[in-house]
């Protein structure tokens, strides 16, 4: 059973796979944290609860009904604030009398099997009951009467947990929620270290590693979606964690909104590790009868280091997310027009590079911003979303019509959640933003944000979105959103409970894509926030596909991808092959190159294909057809990170498949160095008593030499160097 209790010692385990996740219910009373590591034997679970409290014997004695006054002292499974634990709670609340004191007391608990559905929020499943155990454990405060179940569930392959709070008001008074959060979890011995994925448009998802100190080391973003500036996971560390050995936590929101994830580190270093909606800009009433739930978090471990913790997040996001049909499909190589025309194109035009595109092997044809309303530049028209007939005078049916005909599927692009104040919508309703009344309504890139926590604005857009795709057959959609919340307020609620707009936002946005993409389930979605800053579990369980960032410069983008990794699968992030001198940088980099950084995600071009030579083109559709033929493995294998650019001048990656067959690696050397040392790359994952045989020179190496000696390199002079590797087991 991956759930065990036991009753004399009020203990629970929760174990699968190489994880063990450990609570004591002290004095039948408060639900604390035992362990989260390793997996230990049951036996083991007893005898380390025995193990003393801080201050033993000042609380040996203590009974649950005195006055906790060294609470600061336990760990908690799901603290409060207003008595004796100074630290940040989970729960923050106020009841009708406006005080914040909260005595949450077990009730009870049970073990279900499989994994029940969070209602209104994206959320990982199962597919069957023997995937996954849940376990929801109950408490109350009496005085109140507010009841909290706290849900963890394990997955029996990885051992990963999720966890979610579900708050229910069982009193007669109302109560105002002012923090829920999704995950607490006090740690006796703090990690040593935390990463996190940091940056800002054209830079996402950096990765940066510090040590923990004394105090609270925290990211969170306040701008009403995920952001480019932290993205909602972390990573908690010991000093010698690398990819292949050491303790690694991951923990990652299921939430594409203002969030927090901090570590709080007491005078004795432990650590309460917390994730949830960010407290501040949220408050929510909650009524008698009434119920509130917070999003889900993922908590991955691994005793082999980050790629472990990677892996089992990859498998998780990829498998158990995501659930429509895209999730097993192999995705088409696609090209995008954004970089290759912006607002200037004509159907000629558009035609002109199809044709090109599927001479080369493209399957996809992606027309991005521009086609709708009168938008000739970012200025006009989001929310007409009706065709630009100067532009498109044969319609959308008419252009995927004749890309339809040439072999390839046709995509578009949308920015649904936006409000131009120069369209005819905003001249029909210009309350339908998010503002506040008599303030200045701050533009951002030329537009506004729709306020999606009305029902009847969200009921125009899905729609007005469902109506152009029912007009043609566009069998892709890139959704994007390129500005953040400012002036947060809506007319739809009164002004003491403007604090919930920003959750109801996002609420209100699941709803309008859970709409939208149930009723075409065959198209392929695609995610982007002016490239990655809102590319998180939330966003992913809708959009198989995501685009990490709008820095297609093929260097930059080696650390986004190594970043972007630590988190999300490969197969859903894209990575384009753009055009040299490259848009964002200037910077000119080799075909080979650019296909080697973009082939181990989801390949895809963004560039003019009329100004490339004939020889470039050739190029090209080797590529393609490169890319092709490993396709399956290289989208649904096991991914490894080999070198961090982050700590060296070099990157390397590889691809095995799931079933160990084969494997890809691909080497990056940006920046030719003098006189460099001799360099090997040791790959990973392999059998070190199988052989695999190079597919293009036939040379057979035993996993064994390819692990421990490694690939070496071959001595070259000049910038821009890459590698790639397949190799089928013998
Ligand atoms: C921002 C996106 O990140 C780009 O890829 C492109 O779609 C533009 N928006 C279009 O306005």
């Amino acid at each position: 059973m991956p759930i065990t209790y036991m009753p004399a010692e009020g203990l629970i385990h929760i174990s699968a796979a190489d994880v063990s996740y450990i609570i004591h219910i002290y004095r039948g009373c408060y639900p604390l944290h035992v362990y989260y590591g390793k997996r230990v034997p049951d036996e083991d679970v007893r005898w380390y609860v025995e193990a003393p409290y801080r201050r033993k014997k000042l609380i040996e004695n203590l009974q649950p009904d005195d006055t906790m006054f060294l609470r600061e002292f336990f760990p908690f499974e799901y603290p409060t604030y207003g008595t004796s634990d100074f630290r940040k709670p989970a729960l923050d609340l106020r009841d009708a009398a406006g005080s914040c004191v909260t005595d949450l007391r077990y009730t009870g608990h049970e073990i279900i099997p499989g994994k029940p559905a969070l209602k209104g929020m994206p959320s990982l499943y199962c597919e069957t009951d023997g995937e996954a155990t849940t376990m929801r454990l109950d408490m109350q405060d009496a005085k109140s009467g507010l009841k909290v179940a706290l849900y963890y569930t394990v997955f029996e392959k990885t051992g990963l947990i999720t966890r979610r709070t579900e708050i229910a008001n069982g009193g007669d008074t109302p109560v105002t929620l002012k923090s829920a959060l999704s995950v607490s979890m006090d740690f006796k011995h703090a990690p040593y270290e935390m990463i996190q994925l940091s940056g800002t448009a054209l830079r996402e998802h950096h990765i940066v590693r510090r040590k923990l100190e004394c105090g609270e080391t925290s990211i969170d973003s306040t701008r009403g979606i995920s952001s480019h500036q932290q993205n909602p996971f972390i990573a908690l560390v010991q000093q010698d964690t690398t990819e292949t050995q050491g303790d690694a936590y991951g923990l990652s929101l299921v939430y594409s909104g203002n969030f927090v994830a901090r570590v709080e580190c007491d005078m004795y270093m432990s650590a309460r590790v917390q994730l949830g909606i960010n407290p501040f800009m949220f408050s929510w009433l909650l009524n008698p009868g009434d119920t509130f739930e917070t999003p889900e978090a993922v908590m991955s471990y691994s005793p082999n280091g980050l790629n472990g913790m990677s892996q089992k997040l990859h498998d998780a996001f990829r498998t158990r997310l995501y659930r429509g049909v895209w999730r097993d499909r192999e995705r088409p190589v696609l090209l995008n027009t954004w970089e290759a025309a912006y607002f200037d194109f004509t159907h000629d035009k558009i035609m002109e590079m199809a044709r090109k595109a599927a001479k080369v092997g493209v399957e996809l044809l992606v027309l991005d911003d521009g086609w709708f309303g009168h938008r000739d530049n970012d200025r006009s028209s989001l929310g007409d979303w009706y065709v630009a007939q100067h532009k498109l005078p044969h319609g959308l049916d008419g252009l995927a019509r004749d890309i339809n005909a040439l072999g390839m599927k046709f995509g578009l692009w949308f920015e649904p959640e936006m409000i131009s104040p120069e369209s005819d919508l905003y001249r029909a309703h210009p309350d339908w933003c998010i503002h506040v009344e008599d303030r200045k309504r701050s533009e951002w890139r030329h537009q506004l944000m729709l306020d999606f926590s009305r029902p009847e604005v969200r009921n125009y857009i899905v729609e007005s979105v469902c109506s152009v795709l029912e007009s043609a057959n566009i069998e892709y959609v890139k959704w994007d959103c390129n500005r953040r919340m400012t002036e947060p307020g809506t007319c739809s609620l009164p002004p003491e409970r403007q604090d919930e707009l920003m959750h109801r936002y996002v609420l209100g946005l699941y709803d309008v894509v859970e709409r939208i993409t149930s009723h075409f389930p065959n198209i392929l979605f695609e995610n982007c926030a002016s490239g990655g800053a809102r590319m998180d579990p939330g966003m992913l369980a809708y959009f198989p596909q995501n685009w990490a960032s709008d820095d297609s410069d093929a260097e930059a983008r080696l650390k986004i991808q190594y970043g972007t990794s630590l988190c999300y699968p490969p197969v859903m992030t894209t990575s384009h092959v753009s055009i040299c001198p490259n848009e964002q940088l200037k910077r000119t980099e080799p075909l080979s190159f650019r296909g080697h950084v973009a082939f181990p995600f989801n390949l895809g071009y963004e560039l003019n294909l009329c100004r490339l030579s004939e020889e470039e083109l050739c190029e090209v559709a080797q590529q393609i057809e490169q890319y092709k033929s490993m396709r399956a493995l290289v989208q649904h294998g096991r991914f490894y990170r080999l070198l961090d650019p982050f700590s060296g001048p070099h990157t390397a990656w590889m691809t095995v498949a799931e079933d160990g067959s084969e494997f890809v690696a691909w080497f990056y050397k940006p920046e030719a160095m003098p006189e460099e040392a001799y360099i090997n790359v040791r790959l990973a994952g392999l059998d070190p008593d199988a052989h695999y045989e190079n597919v293009d020179n036939g040379q057979v190496i035993s996993g064994a030499a390819l692990m421990n000696m490694g690939l070496i390199i071959d001595w070259t002079v000049g910038d821009d160097f890459s590698q790639m590797w397949h190799f089928k087991r013998v």
